[in-house]
């Protein structure tokens, strides 16, 4: 029996039809998006799972206010609204607005670090790791050995051992080390969370070395919410209350708005000094747009001002936690292999044990995504050998990811419940009948793209 599951707390006011697409439609769509899910047209699409960034539903408070949005160059309202915000659910005194979390990601690692570098993180998510390699640096991936294992339960299997970020300081040198760096909640790593304690231990660490913490922020109320329901010492504390002490601990975060702020377009560098802030602007300017609206309209700011508010309601979060964990409940009654427990925004499904006779070389993650669409005209993405396999720069060889993982992500306040249960029973059906599938894919062409290639790569499946 699955667990009881939380019914939505919204009432849906407008409604965007879709069409479910025949068999023959699913083929066609496939074969003209060259077996990527990134080709596919999205009206080909029923349930559209391929991320959580972006896809969320605003509320009606969010609408009525892009109309106040203020679009002055300089100084505008709607700027000073989203400080405020920000000052009041994250307790930060200078924010900068960037047109996404990549832009953020530019802004901060294009100032900070320099070639050479290394920063020491649980694990970045894949731009993050981009621009850090852009500058000439390299990301040291400093998480629990424990994150590795798919099917180990464990509350908050995002945390960084603060011990192996001692050993990469003792390694590199403190001046090699411009920041340190922890995802919450940690997206590659299957959506999972970091305790409150896990946040302190690493803020100790780099107050120790006189290093500046930052958090990459996209999921942090989701991760809030896991430290409320999860962590002994915090059962008494408000969502709110957890993500202020979270920011306590650190000197500044990145954030992708197009997640747990609630927007369509948006991101934000968010920090505690005008030393740092007045050193991070010149940058904002050259990529984005002046310092009040970095490369986002006015009603934009306007949007992700009350989305900072809405993200910390403690009812949508249980909502969404439950949303998501149900749909791993009814995958695990189906049998189906997935990161233990269910993460934050995503399920991520081991396509390695569930796929176990297409070796890693033929992209498993890539051929359940197909399958999947196949089976239901649901879009996932792999996130496997296809996305993270490098070369070895001496012997020329493909280093394979420890993972290779197919990723549902739930798009915020968008699908139902009854939603959720179609996508497993999709999933569940392409499960039983897994050992038929005997095919791996190929990259037929890949854009010279060092580590983006994945978006753009046109694949073919071959018979195995
Ligand atoms: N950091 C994390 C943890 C992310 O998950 C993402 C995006 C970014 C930074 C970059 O933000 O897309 O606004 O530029 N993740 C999306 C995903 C794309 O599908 O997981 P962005």
């Amino acid at each position: 029996m699955a667990r009881k599951v939380m019914p939505e707390p919204f009432r849906i006011k407008m409604v965007e039809p879709v069409t479910i697409p025949d068999r023959s439609q699913r083929e066609k769509a496939l074969e003209a998006g060259h077996f990527n899910m990134f080709g596919l047209r999205a009206a080909d699409v029923y349930i559209d799972l391929l991320t959580d960034s972006g896809t969320g539903a605003m509320s009606k408070y969010q609408w009525a206010a892009l109309l106040k949005g203020d679009e002055a160059y300089a100084g505008a309202d709607s700027f000073f609204a989203l400080k405020e915000s920000v000052k009041d659910i994250l307790g930060f005194d200078y924010v900068i607005p960037c047109h996404q979390g990549r832009a953020t990601e530019n802004v901060l690692f294009g100032t900070m670090v320099k070639a050479g570098d290394r920063i020491p993180f649980n694990m970045p998510f894949d731009t993050t790791r981009g621009h850090i390699f852009n500058v000439g640096a390299e990301p040291v991936d400093c998480i629990i050995d424990e994150a590795y294992i798919p099917e180990l339960e464990l509350p908050f299997k995002g945390n960084a051992d603060p011990a192996k970020i001692e050993q990469a300081i003792r390694t590199y040198g403190k001046e090699r080390i411009p920041l340190i760096m922890i995802t919450v909640t940690n997206n590659s790593g299957g959506g999972q969370p970091v305790s409150l304690e896990n946040i302190k231990a690493v803020s100790s660490v780099a107050k120790s070395h006189g290093i500046p913490l930052f958090l990459d922020a996209a999921r942090m109320a989701e991760n809030a919410y896991f430290i409320k329901t999860r962590e002994e010492a915090c059962k008494g504390m408000t969502v709110a209350e957890i993500l202020k002490a979270m920011m306590d601990c650190v000197d500044g975060i990145t954030c992708s708005a197009k997640k747990d702020p609630l927007v369509n377009i948006g991101g934000m560098i968010c920090c505690r000094t005008e030393e740092m802030y007045h050193r991070l602007l010149p940058r904002v300017i050259m990529f984005e747009g002046f310092a009040t609206y970095g490369g986002l309209a006015g009603r934009d700011l306007e949007a992700l001002a009350v989305g900072l508010r809405e993200m910390v309601d403690e009812q949508y979060l249980a909502h969404r936690i439950s949303q998501v964990g149900y749909l791993g409940d009814l995958l695990e009654e189906g049998g189906v292999p997935f990161v233990k427990p269910a993460g934050g925004h995503a399920i991520f499904i081991d396509a390695k044990a569930f796929l176990p006779h297409i070796p890693q070389k033929y992209y498993p993650a890539d051929v359940l995504s197909v399958e999947v669409y196949r089976e239901g005209a649901i879009r996932g993405i792999g996130l496997g050998a296809l996305a993270f396999a490098t070369k070895d720069e001496k012997t020329g060889e493909l280093v394979m990811p420890k993972m290779e993982l197919y990723r549902l992500a739930i798009n915020r306040r968008t699908y139902t419940n009854s939603h959720m249960e179609y996508v497993a029973q999709s999933i569940v059906d392409v499960y039983k009948r897994r050992e038929s599938i005997k095919y791996g894919m190929v990259i037929d062409y890949a854009p010279p793209a060092k580590g983006l290639e994945h978006f753009l790569a046109r694949l073919r499946p071959v018979s195995l």
